[in-house]
């Protein structure tokens, strides 16, 4: 145990994020777009004091060992031998959990037969069929060991017989990898028979499935299979070719999404090598994740027929408010790029260049899809392009479409625009439309614990500010402060604990004595920015007691409520005791208190 916390206590969270993302310093945290969510203006801060990290526009958050298992997909165990070697510290007793323990032998199972099926192809004469097929297509040797690709036998059980029998992993095991298959009659085979292989790795380069391709012309089976959904296979998330080919997407930071594995490595051989496919599926918010890590822009490269396109679009909308320029390339003469690349490098390599903006595309299919000769063909076309060129933020860019738009329905300009803003017109009445229904749903609710949660707001601008500036100064602050005027017990106990110091100590110190929930809500709350904007003066001190005034303020109303309450009561009462009426007494000067404490708040913040 005390070594983890060792190795949490020499990891510096802001360097460790700052690897994956780029962070920006702002206040006393550091700012960057949220890996977790999509979004276009930064939400996420990671704090050096705390050691965490927050997003306010997703709500992720956590410290260094949560951000690796969340983002690089590393579980526990690998998180803490990942941060302890980066600190240079040895672990002694750390002893790997069973979860663990299993993915690491997948991991080595895969990779074994990985090594299997690639001496299958490369060394073996049983692989002469395989060997013979790649170079048909014209493979080279240095694509065959760049993606590692092996050969599976036209036999049942050749990697069964490897895995099981000579290296000792159980066929469970073989299961959970997705390496075997069951039959009716429980019987074990190989998944994988008389097929070329591919690797699938993930983003750290660790082989995690395969797929595999018929050789066999006259094959029934399909043309390729993939490993099925395991721990460690996800195929939303499977890009073929991101971690082969990583240091060139980064570098160029662009990415072209092509169809399949062929398309990547004939294109890599071309020499146009920022390449990944989706291995004909849909293009998901996990792969366009992945692909920001590395690039400023998605270059889609998919079919061209129709279904091609409808998976295009469907690809644009998945990029969203992510923060990746789209681009499309549409390979002239109904060509895959596989196909392109290796008769026409040349060519691939310049379409690979001349990429069309979105628009573009859009215009193209539609004009491809509808005839803009007829009445009809020009509504369907307006119909599908008006409500996204009306959304183009850029004016002159704006125009530019509208009159692309008005030249091929040849048609003006102004007309365009007109149809433009009645989809404008319709949009905004359906959001308003459905804003109110929000608002008459949650209205009850929202009224009642109004006061409260502003009070609430208050108190943890208060915090806020509170920490601003010098230490010093929020030390003298603090004296001002009593830990019962907050409503929320983890600021009653900041408070207590800070007022317990000695002296002036650092916030860091200070947040160590902290349990871990309230050292979160205090890190989040000071890393708010929405904080940043109630600022009213540049004055810390100034703001500090305006706020305690406003507090106060609404302290002491609702105090003087209570009493009033009590003391309504005790009127009813006839004959009062004298108990009673010492009470009543107390409330009257509780009421004249609190109007003091009230009133002086008020003075304080207008002097
Ligand atoms: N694919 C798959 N399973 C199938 C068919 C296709 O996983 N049964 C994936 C493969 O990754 C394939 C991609 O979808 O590369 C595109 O399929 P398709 O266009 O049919 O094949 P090609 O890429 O042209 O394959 P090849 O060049 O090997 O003939
Ligand atoms: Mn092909």
């Amino acid at each position: 145990m005390s070594q983890i916390r060792e190795v949490k206590e020499a990891t510096d969270i802001v360097a460790l994020i700052g690897e994956k993302i780029s962070l920006q310093r702002s206040g006393s945290s550091f700012r960057g777009l949220c890996p977790f969510h999509s979004e276009k203006s930064p939400s996420f801060f990671v704090n050096e004091q705390f050691q965490r990290y927050k997003c306010f526009g997703c709500g992720e958050h956590g410290d260094a060992l949560t951000f690796l298992e969340k983002y690089e997909g590393m579980t526990f165990g690998e998180a803490i031998k990942y941060l302890a070697e980066r600190a240079g510290i040895t672990l002694e007793s750390y002893k790997p959990t069973a979860e663990d323990d299993s993915r690491l032998r997948l991991l080595s199972l895969l990779s074994l037969a990985k090594e299997y099926y690639h001496f299958l192809l490369t060394q073996h004469e049983l692989g002469e069929p395989a060997r013979h097929y790649l170079k048909e297509r014209g493979v080279t040797a240095e694509s065959i060991r760049l993606f590692q690709l092996g050969y599976a036998l036209p036999s049942w059980d050749g990697l069964i017989k490897y895995l099981h029998l000579k290296k000792k992993y159980s066929l469970a095991e073989l299961q959970q990898a997705g390496m075997v298959v069951t039959n009716q009659n429980n019987k074990i085979y190989d998944r994988f028979r008389q097929r070329l292989m591919f690797p699938l790795t993930n983003h750290r380069g660790q082989i995690v499935g395969f797929s595999g391709r018929v050789l066999d012309k006259e094959s029934k089976e399909a043309k390729y299979i993939n490993t099925p959904e395991t721990a460690l296979y996800h195929k939303s998330e499977m890009l073929f070719g991101y971690s082969e080919l990583f240091q060139n997407i980064r570098q160029k930071r662009e990415v072209i999404v092509v169809e399949g594995e062929f398309d990547v490595i004939s294109s890599a051989q071309a020499h146009v090598n920022n390449v990944v496919a989706i291995k004909g599926s849909a293009v998901t918010q996990d792969h366009l994740r992945l692909i920001s890590r590395a690039a400023d822009k998605v270059i889609f490269s998919l079919d061209v027929d129709s279904a091609g396109v409808k998976a295009t679009k469907r690809a644009i909308e998945q990029v969203g408010e992510m923060p990746l320029e789209v681009r499309v390339i549409s390979v002239p003469s109904g060509k895959d790029p596989d196909e392109l690349a290796r008769t026409q490098p040349k060519e691939w390599r310049e379409s690979s260049k001349a990429s069309i903006s979105v628009y573009d595309f859009l215009l193209q299919a539609a004009l491809k899809q509808f005839d803009a000769n007829t009445a009809e063909g020009k509504r369907a076309i307006i119909d599908e392009l008006a409500p996204v060129f009306g959304r183009i933020s850029h004016a002159v860019e704006q125009e530019v479409y509208f009159k692309k738009l008005a030249g091929a329905l040849q048609t003006k300009e102004e007309i365009i625009k007109r149809d433009v803003e009645r989809f404008k017109v319709s949009k905004q009445a359906k959001r308003i439309q459905s804003s109110w229904s929000n608002v008459a749903e949650s209205a009850p609710e929202t009224k009642l614990s109004l006061g409260a949660a502003r009070t609430r707001r208050l108190e943890d601008y208060l915090i806020y500010v509170w920490w601003q500036g010098e230490t010093v100064s929020s030390w003298a602050r603090l004296h001002q402060l009593e830990p019962s005027w907050f409503s929320q017990s983890h600021w009653q106990l900041l408070i207590k604990v800070a007022q317990l110091q000695r002296q002036a100590v650092e916030l860091a110190a200070l947040s160590a004595q902290l349990d871990e929930e309230t050292r979160q809500v205090l890190f989040e709350t000071l890393a708010n920015p929405n904080h940043q904007e109630l600022i009213t003066t540049d004055e810390q001190d100034r703001e500090f007691s305006n706020t305690l005034a406003e507090l106060q303020q609404i302290l002491a109303r609702e105090k003087i409520a209570l009493i009033n309450e009590e003391l309504t009561e005790l009127d009813k009462v006839a004959q009062p005791s004298s108990e009673q009426e010492a009470r009543q007494a107390f409330l009257l000067s509780e009421i004249v208190r609190w109007q003091k404490q009230g009133m002086s708040a008020v003075q304080a913040d207008r002097a």
